[in-house]
């Protein structure tokens, strides 16, 4: 089975896609799969990568691993035997390089992970893992994933949504909307992913920098009432072969030292301080309640393949649905691959059933 496996890509989630294709190149069964990795620069140029693991995987404060953009530059196209790799150097004539079964798009944020390439790969006639073009584009919004799961009767935290063009002309507007969610408040750019560029506004004198810093990475932002006191629990989604959705057991995040909330360096650099429990200590009721949420966030969003739903477990014993990500991260320090082997899914055979599914 040929797997391409594609990763990298446009987003600010870049460097968290290259340490995922790390590990997951290195949990590819070298006797079952032949794998062409795959990297999309940060310019969106295409490359045939090295896939060294190694490289991939090194992740401190002041180095982010990246796709080496200087490699031999390829395209997916339709071939006549279905579609496959085509090195497009401008330099060289174009050069087929054999047919792939299934593309595995490790790929985190937009241009990836929001339906734009699933888009792409359904155009090329290609298998892909995960999530369809419809599910990847809602749960990439958060403000229409809320929309979603809450029309499907899932508990959300309250919110709005305002752009920086509102923002621009009707601050007034803006201001009064938070007024009455009532503060304290994340600010998280609509279309985003790893925390990047989310603060939490604790006043209204703190809202002006806590927008302007999402701004910058997104025009579009939500606005959420802050789950004060909570526990941050979530739960893994799978589907089965034969076309069920199993969950894993959920695990808990603690972050401790100075991180107010989960942010960037608390997700992906080893040495600060967060404390996961795999699996996390819950009573059998909530324990019972986090896995059918769940699976109907799953539903709600039309998923496929994988997903992990993110919790606030509130301090009334309440669940809230935060958030659903279509490809979660599956980094080393990941929660999804961890949650799974906590459930007796090893991290080779989650590889392995994503593949299938996706080529059934
Ligand atoms: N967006 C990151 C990769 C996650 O959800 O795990
Ligand atoms: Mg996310």
């Amino acid at each position: 089975i040929r797997v391409a496996v594609v990763f990298g890509g446009r987003s600010s989630e870049h460097a968290i896609s290259c340490v995922t294709a790390g590990s997951v190149l290195q949990a590819l069964d070298a006797e079952r799969y032949e794998v062409v990795p795959v990297g999309i620069a940060t310019d969106g140029r295409w490359v045939l990568e090295s896939g060294n693991v190694e490289r991939l995987q090194i992740i401190s404060p002041d180095k982010l691993p990246e796709v080496d953009a200087d490699r031999e530059q390829v395209t997916l196209a339709r071939t006549s035997s279905g579609a496959g790799l085509v090195v497009s150097d401008p330099t060289a004539p174009p050069r087929e390089l054999g047919d792939v079964d299934v593309v595995f798009p490790l790929l985190h944020g937009p241009w990836g992970e929001d339906g734009t390439l699933q888009g792409m790969l359904e155009m090329a006639g290609v298998r892909y893992v995960g999530a369809g073009v419809l599910a990847s584009a809602v749960s990439m919004d958060k403000a229409y994933m809320k929309i979603v799961l809450a029309a499907a009767g899932l508990p959300v935290m309250p919110s709005t949504t305002t752009t920086a063009r509102e923002w621009e002309r009707d601050q007034g507007a803006v201001r009064e909307r938070c007024e009455q969610l009532g503060y304290p408040l994340f600010v998280k750019p609509a279309r985003g992913g790893s925390s990047i560029g989310i603060a939490k506004a604790h006043g209204p004198d703190e809202l002006a920098d806590a927008l302007e810093g999402a701004f910058e990475h997104d025009p579009k932002v939500l606005i959420e009432v802050s789950a004060e006191g909570a526990r941050e629990i979530e739960c893994g989604v799978l589907e089965t072969l034969d076309g069920d959705v199993e969950t894993s057991l959920p695990a808990e995040i603690r972050v401790t030292g100075e991180h107010e909330f989960y942010d960037f360096e608390a997700k992906y650099l080893p040495e600060e301080a967060t404390e996961l429990d795999v699996p996390a200590v819950l009573d059998d009721a909530t324990l019972a309640r986090m896995r059918e949420l769940s699976a109907q966030a799953f539903r709600a969003v039309g998923g496929e393949g994988l997903a992990r739903v993110d919790f606030f477990l509130m301090p009334d014993g309440s669940l809230v649905v935060n958030e659903l990500n279509t490809m979660p991260g599956f980094t080393p320090l990941s929660m999804f691959p961890r949650m799974w082997a906590a459930t007796g899914l090893a991290y080779g055979d989650l590889v392995d059933r994503l593949v299938s599914l996706a080529l059934q």
